[in-house]
């Protein structure tokens, strides 16, 4: 039986950077990840490697390129002839990247002197001596002893009561990933980001994308003007999007799938789509952890319940990312594993929840940071807005996107930046100066000082920081 400090369990971007931390930290550490191909070949990077951000991203990139060279290549003077989708070359570009990111996480482990472990991990016992007995079975069957473990388990996706995921017809973010003909018709329940991602995707290759939410206001969780820039816009391209709807009994047949719903407005409509994506939120995974053995608390949803500090109840072991408390994405779960693998080592890791961006990779790309207006008003707080328009920036015309804009809300007296929130072009890379001033307690007047190269979008970021103050200079 080997002996480790720190058994990772998961080999997501939690797990994985927590077992890389600890590492360099001088620690012993094994990580086991339960993912592997049909082959059974091991696929380190969780979800996020393999179901989730990067091949997303590929495909969001790859259908952008698409609709580029379709629609737009004749504004810059190009013509490209008839433009052919071949959709197996294209997912197969995106299972590359995949493939290469799996490699590189291999490489990082050995990099870092990390034993990895395919296979499943399950807690077989606390040892007499405070040490955990874990069990692998898999691949790399064998039992290991750890003196720390890191639970870094994940999340699956929810389906809807009833309507279990086949992935052909009815698709989970896995399914949809993976299409290989480009259907005519697609149906998306859930409005959040795996939806709006996933559904430009396949829009922008051609199928007639059809958004049903639930809720009754679109991307409740953005500031209320990005929500409704986002979807003055995602509509205009040509996605169809309906809020506040109640769905039905959803049937199918080989070659359909019918989605009786009420509208917000009361009526009954059908939606008849070939094939039908469930994006409503994910599940935390712990299945096969065994979790009871050791006395694991999981709260009524299924998370396992953590303190700030990533502290399950249990001493010596933690848990980090998709499977605690806190928002599923890939950053916090990383954050999460840096700070543990630190605590673990005697030192203080830290994360400030309050500062965590939220990205959309849709086109315009929506990211935000800190708190939205309407909460800050909610909470009785004296703020001051500044927003300029990407219309009114260089940078954004010479591309020829200039959709729309970055906000800045900053507390009325001391004019320290509590929000930031972009919709446009290249938002993903803009809000990483928003959560640098957030993190330093910055003010708006500190961006409005700092000197932005020209041309540039980041210069839309300053002049919304001067709008702060009632002194753009472009506008
Ligand atoms: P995971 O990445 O889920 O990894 C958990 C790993 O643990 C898996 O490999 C699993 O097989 C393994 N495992 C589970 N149980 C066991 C066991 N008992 N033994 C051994 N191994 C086990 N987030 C972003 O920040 N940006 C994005 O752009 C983004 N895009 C996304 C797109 C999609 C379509 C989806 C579905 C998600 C996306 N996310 C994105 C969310 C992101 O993928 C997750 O927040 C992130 O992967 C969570 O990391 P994790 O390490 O907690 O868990
Ligand atoms: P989500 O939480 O973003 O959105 C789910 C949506 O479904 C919500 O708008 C909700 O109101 C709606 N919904 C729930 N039940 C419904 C029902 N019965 N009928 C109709 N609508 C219903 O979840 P999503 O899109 O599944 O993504 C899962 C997770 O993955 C998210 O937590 C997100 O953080 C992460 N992710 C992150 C990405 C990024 O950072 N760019 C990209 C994709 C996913």
């Amino acid at each position: 039986m080997s002996a480790f400090d720190v058994v990772v369990i998961g080999a997501g971007p939690g797990g994985y950077i927590a077992a890389i931390r600890a590492a360099q930290l001088g620690k012993k550490v094994a990580c086991v990840d339960a993912w592997v191909d049909a082959k059974g070949n091991a696929k380190p990077g969780g979800t996020c490697t393999n179901v989730g951000c990067i091949p997303s991203k590929a495909l969001l990139q790859s259908s952008e390129h698409y609709e580029q060279a379709k629609e737009h290549f004749e504004e810059h003077g190009i013509e490209v002839g008839s433009v052919k989708l071949h959709l197996d070359k294209l997912i197969g570009r995106k299972n590359t990247v995949v493939s290469q990111n799996n490699e590189g996480i291999k490489f990082l482990f050995k990099k870092n002197k990390i034993t990895f472990i395919s296979g499943k991990a399950s807690f077989a016992a606390k040892n007499a001596d405070g040490t955990y007995a874990i069990n692998v079975e898999g691949k790399d069957a064998q039992s290991l002893t750890a003196t720390h473990v890191i639970v870094a388990t994940g999340s699956a996706p929810r389906a809807l009561p009833n309507l279990p995921f086949d992935e052909k017809q009815i698709l989970s973010n896995t399914g949809a990933l993976d299409i290989d003909k480009v259907p005519k018709t697609l149906g998306v329940i859930g409005a959040g980001v795996i939806g709006l991602e996933l559904g430009s995707v396949w829009r922008r290759l051609g199928a007639q994308v059809t958004i049903l939410e639930a809720a009754p206001t679109f991307l409740f969780a953005a500031d209320e003007a990005v929500a409704k820039e986002a979807q003055k816009l995602l509509t205009k391209q040509g996605l169809e999007i309906e809020v506040g709807v109640k769905i039905g009994e959803i049937s199918q047949t080989a070659k359909a799938v019918t989605v009786p719903y009420t509208t917000a407005k009361g009526e009954e409509k059908t939606l008849k789509v070939e094939k039908l994506i469930v994006s409503i939120g994910r599940v935390p995974y712990t299945d096969g952890l065994n979790a009871d053995s050791v006395g694991l608390k999981l709260d009524e949803r299924g998370f396992i319940v953590v303190d700030d500090e990533c502290r399950t109840n249990l001493p010596n072991v933690w848990a980090v990312g998709d499977v605690v408390r806190g928002p599923m994405l890939a950053h916090k779960a990383e954050e999460e594993g840096v700070a543990v693998a630190e605590r673990i080592a005697g030192q203080h890791g830290h994360v400030n929840f309050a500062t965590i961006p939220a990205v959309i990779y849709t086109t315009p790309e929506m990211a935000w940071v800190g708190q939205t207006e309407k909460q800050l008003k909610e909470a009785g707080r004296a703020i001051k807005v500044g927003s300029f328009p990407f219309m009114a920036n260089g940078r954004a015309r010479a591309l020829g996107d200039t959709s729309g804009f970055v906000k800045i809300i900053a507390d009325a007296n001391t004019d320290e930046v509590l929000g930031v929130h972009i919709i446009g072009p290249m938002a993903s890379e803009l809000i990483a100066e928003a959560v640098t001033i957030m993190e330093f307690k910055g003010a708006a007047e500190d961006i409005a000082r700092i000197c932005h190269a020209h041309p540039t979008l980041s210069e839309a970021v300053k002049e919304a920081a001067l709008a702060v103050d009632k002194r753009t200079l472009n506008m």
